[in-house]
């Protein structure tokens, strides 16, 4: 089936359905130019999670991991703008044909592009959290006055992202779980579907008798075995279409 049937196909999918969940990876934000993890410029070609992403490496050299890796992801986040692919999904959600984004990126873009129900499976740079104290602070508002940064406490402050080595937050699990066994269509955009326990919501919508449509250039493990197809196209292109193309159903059903 060429490129421009499948899109049919999916808008016709999203239109019939009751409950669209999207599952959205690094892959959807590469269009406004923010680096994936792995595959051609993953960021983990050039830093080994194991040294700069895991919860242990981060406790024993903070200074490191922040000066190096995370400094670099800040400055990137900092200037992004959602593209196309994150404007499609907002739009979708105002069709009324998108229930909730479960989003494993960390940037935010789904919320500035206007998406209001995300739930960010492995957290949010958006907010730094004290290892010590717990305090809470808004990144954009702290004032990084030395190297790593620190509470009023002394204690260290990380990302309120999820490191290897650390658990999901229990509500962002508990919900995605919910969402998936209660949806019948999963849109998989943009994800190598390689990290568990992200990995398993597919399957999970799956099992609860969900269409798994997955929107990525490269087939992932998913691919076959989990999703009923795959739009092999970059999700900045193909997700307007898709949106464009529900809208059109939509209006024709009125
Ligand atoms: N449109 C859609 N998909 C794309 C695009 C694009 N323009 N460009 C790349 N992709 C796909 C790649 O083919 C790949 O399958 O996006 C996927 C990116 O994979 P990863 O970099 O592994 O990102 P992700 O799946 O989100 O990683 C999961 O791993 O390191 C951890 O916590 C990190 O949340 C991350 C998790």
């Amino acid at each position: 089936m060429g490129l421009e049937s499948l899109i049919k196909r999916a808008a016709k999918d999203v239109a019939k359905a009751k409950k669209v969940v999207a599952l959205t990876g690094a892959g959807i934000s590469v269009e406004s130019g923010i680096a994936p993890f792995r595959g051609k410029g993953g960021l983990w070609e050039k830093f080994n999670p194991e040294e700069y992403a895991h919860i242990n490496a981060f406790r024993r050299h903070p200074e490191k991991v922040w000066s190096v890796l995370l400094k670099d992801m800040f400055e990137v986040i900092k200037n992004a703008q959602p593209n196309p692919a994150h404007l499609a999904l907002a739009r979708l959600e105002k069709l009324g044909k998108l229930h909730c984004v479960i989003t494993q990126n960390v940037d935010g873009l789904h919320q500035k592009a206007g998406n209001t129900d995300v739930i960010e499976f492995h957290g949010t740079l958006a907010w730094l959290v004290c290892l010590d104290c717990g305090k809470r602070f808004k990144t954009e508002e702290y004032k990084v006055k030395e190297m790593p940064p620190r509470c009023e406490c002394g204690g260290v402050l990380k990302p309120d992202a999820v490191f290897f080595g650390e658990p999901i937050p229990v509500e962002a699990l508990r919900r995605s779980q919910h969402e998936a066994r209660t949806c019948d269509v999963m849109l998989v955009i943009g994800t190598s579907a390689v990290v568990y326990p992200a990995a398993s919501i597919p399957s999970i919508a799956k099992n609860a008798g969900a269409t798994i449509i997955e929107i990525n250039p490269e087939a992932t493990p998913l691919t076959g075995v989990v999703s009923d197809y795959i739009i092999e196209g970059n999700a900045g292109e193909v997700l307007p279409k898709i949106v464009d193309e529900v809208e059109k159903l939509l209006r024709a059903q009125e």
